[in-house]
């Protein structure tokens, strides 16, 4: 039996759901939300389309005693539709999050959970280190999202310019899901060529790239109001990665012993969560980066 639960079905927590059920990945799903009727209503929907999928989910609501033996649980309550955010910075969101994660974190840590906990809330790298810390949790069972899918979206502003698929083009984007993130050019490349020599060949100003990769979720937001797909899209590939230990290598928010943070770095998923953790060389101007970055997500750590 694959267990999923989801915590917070808003927009992001029931696109999970969907992928989940219309995927065939979960046996069993447990929904809970703050909203009983949010959560009642989204299990009813799920419910009904069952008879025109191939496969069968279980879908269950609001009991943290299941959680017990539940193999991935996503935390997903109050991203960037929770608030009139228009200041384009997710630590905007903090004074809200951290509420609402101060009452589940024990909820979780009560119901015996002991499986692969999977953050997306913002600030998401400060959230998930808070997660990890008042569950009890260990660092490898705990993640984020992070930079997984900022990457995602530097892989699409890069193949635009390049007019490739975006999975041909690879590398990472490092530090915070947020503001000071960067997308660590020394190790990107496209159709397996790296984009700093092409970039010199075509003339083409990488920072620009940066900066579209780094605002995407804010252009999404400012038409739709949320984000939804990329964030789920992201969650459910590392929850299938976690399931069939896939050993994927992506960059995540995972503990970094060195800058002593959970931050978005180059990780190894599994049935463990986080089985390592890839310290690439990086050339020293990428490196100050990723330092500053680290420090910036560790510095408001503190005040949570
Ligand atoms: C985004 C939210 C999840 O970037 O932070 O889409």
């Amino acid at each position: 039996m694959r267990k999923f639960g989801i915590i917070g079905v808003g927009h992001v927590g029931a696109t999970v759901a969907y992928t989940l059920v219309c995927k065939g990945i979960a046996d069993e799903l447990i929904l809970i939300d703050k909203n009983e009727g949010k959560a009642t209503a989204e299990q009813l929907d799920l419910q009904d389309a069952q008879a025109r999928l191939d496969t069968r989910t279980i879908i269950k609501t609001q009991d943290y005693t299941e959680l017990e033996d539940t193999d991935v649980l996503f935390v997903t309550s109050g991203n960037i539709h929770a608030l009139d955010n228009v200041s384009g910075n997710r630590w905007a969101e903090f004074e809200y999050t951290r509420e609402i994660v101060k009452d589940i974190a024990p909820k979780i840590k009560a119901s015996g959970f002991d499986g692969v906990l999977i953050d997306t809330m913002n600030p998401c790298d400060a959230i998930t280190h808070y997660l990890q810390r008042e569950t009890g949790l260990s660092k490898q069972q705990c993640f984020g999202t992070g930079t997984f899918l900022d990457t995602a979206r530097m892989q699409k502003v890069v193949s635009d310019v390049f007019d490739v698929d975006p999975k041909n083009v690879t590398g990472y984007v490092y530090g915070e899901h947020g503001e000071s993130q960067f997308s660590a050019w020394s190790t990107v490349q496209v159709n397996g060529l790296d984009i700093l020599d092409l970039a010199q060949d075509q003339d083409l100003d990488l920072s620009e790239l940066e900066e579209k990769a780094r605002h995407g979720g804010w252009a999404v937001h400012s038409g739709k109001g949320y984000t939804s797909y990329a964030i789920a899209t992201c969650a459910v590939k590392l929850s299938e990665a976690v399931l069939s230990d896939a050993k994927l290598a992506c960059p995540c928010s995972s503990y970094s012993e060195k800058y002593d943070t959970y931050v978005g770095q180059p990780s190894i998923v599994g049935k463990n969560g986080i089985e390592s953790v890839t310290e690439l060389p990086l050339p020293d101007d990428e490196e100050a980066k990723f330092k500053h970055s680290a420090d910036t997500i560790k510095e408001k750590f503190a005040t949570l």
